[in-house]
């Protein structure tokens, strides 16, 4: 019964788009009306406003830490075995991707995958965000680095963890977030992805 209601709450808490709460906070157009027309800080910081990012990058992040981190959490209290945390960390990451209070219209995941990641494990969240920095740092291109990050992070969790329900969980979401970026990956091949910084060319 607990592995039901935690699920639900984990995809729920996943289904607020800090992108839409923060845009609208901060006074500026909807995200999913501009640029990339993605809810993610990437495509808020097109409209240049650098708090209203960060405020959606920290948000998004939050929602995926807090899940997975009140399931570990309370993991010996509830009885609840590792599927159940696999299931929490998977299901606020379909929330971002698929929000039940945005007309099931979301983001891409990268900032909410970021946060399970830290959920899970500090070192395993801290392994992803230096393989997305180095990248993002190197070719500034955000959704390049969310790419390879993406590709590393279930071998990171291998690595550390072995196998085990989480890293399924991990595995899926990376896979879900690479599809999610079908468009970039398009893009990118084409030569047409725009840089981190860049200002909205207003489509995708
Ligand atoms: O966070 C999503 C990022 O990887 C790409 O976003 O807006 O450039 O499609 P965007």
């Amino acid at each position: 019964m607990n592995t039901v209601w935690m699920t639900v709450a984990a995809y729920l808490i996943g289904s607020i788009s800090f992108a839409v709460v923060s845009s609208k906070l901060f006074g500026l157009a909807d995200p999913r009306t501009y640029g990339s027309k993605n809810p993610g800080a990437t495509n808020v910081l097109r409209s240049g406003n650098k708090a209203a990012a960060i405020a959606t990058l920290i948000g998004d992040a939050f929602k995926g830490w807090l899940a997975v981190w009140l399931a570990i959490h309370f993991q010996q209290r509830l009885q609840i075995g590792d599927a159940t945390i696999a299931l929490v960390a998977i299901a606020v990451f379909l929330g971002h991707l698929w929000p039940v209070f945005f007309r099931f219209v979301g983001g891409k995941g990268v900032a909410t995958a970021a946060g399970v990641l830290l959920g899970l494990n500090v070192w395993l969240g801290v392994a992803t965000l230096v393989t997305w920095l180095v990248v993002a740092f190197a070719f500034r291109y955000s959704s390049l680095a969310a790419l390879v990050a993406a590709v590393f992070a279930p071998f990171y969790y291998g690595l550390l963890f072995g196998v085990e329900p989480q890293l399924a969980a991990v595995f899926l979401m990376c896979v879900l977030l690479v599809y999610r970026h079908s468009g970039n990956i398009a893009k990118l091949i084409a030569g047409k992805e725009s840089r981190i910084g860049s200002k909205s060319k207003g489509k995708n």
